[in-house]
């Protein structure tokens, strides 16, 4: 049984090979006739007419209000030559007496001076946080 089934076999893969296979013989005619005819005209007409008229009138009357004075720090650079670091008195008088003058009259004498004692370079803010400073202090 076996040895049949393999000469069968054998017999059909012998009698199978004869490939005809035939030729392409597809006559081809690739006739590509490409006509590309680019025409661009770019015709770019840029007119810029840019006229800018920026009137920026800033009247900022700021005195920077939000971060007050530090009247520890201004006394310790401006006053405490003179008044000693603790206003206990130098060139100038001790200070803890004259405590009892109003803030106004404090300020002015810091802002314009008074009689032995110079104008001092600082703002009213600044004269205001020195008093607020002596006041809570000396
Ligand atoms: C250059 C030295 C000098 C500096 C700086 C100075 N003072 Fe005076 N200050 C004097 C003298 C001197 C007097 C006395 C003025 C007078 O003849 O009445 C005086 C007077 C004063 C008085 C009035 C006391 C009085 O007897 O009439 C006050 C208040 C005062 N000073 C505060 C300050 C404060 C606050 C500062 C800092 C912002 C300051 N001084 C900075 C020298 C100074």
């Amino acid at each position: 049984m076996r040895p049949l089934l393999i000469v069968l076999l054998l017999l059909a893969a012998c009698t199978s090979t004869e490939d005809t296979a035939k030729d392409d013989t597809a006559g081809d005619a690739d006739t590509d006739t490409d006509t590309d005819t680019d025409t661009d005209t770019d015709t770019d007409t840029d007119t810029d007419t840019d006229t800018d008229t920026d009137t920026d009138t800033d009247t900022d009357t700021d005195t920077d209000t939000d971060v007050p004075p530090d009247g520890a720090a201004l006394f310790a650079s401006t006053c405490a030559n003179c008044h000693g670091a603790d206003g206990g008195g130098g060139v100038g008088p001790a200070l803890a007496s004259e405590l009892t003058r109003p803030d106004a009259e404090w300020i002015e004498i810091i802002l314009l001076g008074k009689d032995e004692m110079p104008a001092q370079p600082m703002v009213e803010v600044e004269a205001q946080a020195v008093v607020d400073w002596c006041r809570s202090t000396l």
